[in-house]
């Protein structure tokens, strides 16, 4: 398990190797779909400005309706993942539960993504911010739209499991601390010691030393 983390050389952290290659994915296809709803737009602005009027009617709405699924959704959802990944384990000192749930996750995003960047760009789904009844878009869209919410909610799921392993970590942690300190002092053990080891829960532990300082 140690040869799975490495030291921050610059902030001193410890890092989950297989978090941190999911932390870089995530950012990476985050700053693609930037890229592409960021080329849409610029094309779509110089649609916009009447001396140019770039695009037809026709790519002026499938770039449209890509702009805004890559810029509001695509773009800020894969960052936020990453930025969910980094806080609960880099920056709480912990692993990742289950770095295989978050490349089952992040694949369903990216399926999700291309299904929906394809049937936006070309034409079968030219229907802006309106994913809703009558569904008008190709059903691979729409299917898209299921697979990268799907994929995102396993990323947050993740996140929490990650938020538990951590909290569970640092309990086991503190009761190493309680478990030396009572063979230090040869002391009989507390009942809510003992409950704090089976549930790490570093109130009973804090609570323990109040009560038991030598
Ligand atoms: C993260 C940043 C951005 C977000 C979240 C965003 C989001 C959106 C959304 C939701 C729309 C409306 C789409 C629709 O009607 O279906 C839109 C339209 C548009 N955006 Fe962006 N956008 C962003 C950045 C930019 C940038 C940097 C530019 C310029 C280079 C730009 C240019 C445009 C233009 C020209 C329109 C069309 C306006 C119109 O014709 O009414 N956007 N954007």
């Amino acid at each position: 398990m140690a040869e799975q983390f490495r030291t921050c050389p610059t902030t001193g952290l410890k890092v989950h190797l297989p978090a941190e290659t999911l932390i870089k994915v995530n950012a990476v296809a985050a700053v693609v779909c930037l890229l592409v709803g960021g080329l849409a737009a610029l094309l779509i602005l110089l649609t916009r400005w009447p001396a140019i009027h770039l695009l037809d009617e026709e790519w002026f709405y499938r770039l449209l309706t890509a702009h805004a699924l890559d810029m509001l959704i695509a773009w800020i959802i894969f960052f936020e993942v990453a930025g969910l990944y980094f806080g609960s384990t880099v920056l709480l000192n912990n692993r990742l539960p289950a770095p295989k749930v978050g490349w089952v996750a992040f694949i369903l995003m990216v399926v999700g993504g291309a299904f929906i960047n394809y049937t936006v760009l070309v034409g079968q789904a030219t229907v802006a911010f309106t994913s809703y009844v009558p569904l008008k878009a190709s059903p691979l869209y729409y299917l898209g739209i299921i697979l990268f919410a799907v994929g995102a909610l396993t990323a947050i799921g993740h996140f929490f499991a990650a938020l538990v392993v951590a909290k569970n970590l640092r309990g086991i942690a503190a009761n190493r601390h309680l478990w030396s300190h009572v063979r230090r002092n040869n002391c009989s053990l507390h009942s809510s010691a003992r409950r704090s080891f089976l549930y790490p829960d570093l109130s009973l532990v804090c609570r323990y030393f109040a009560t038991h300082r030598s």
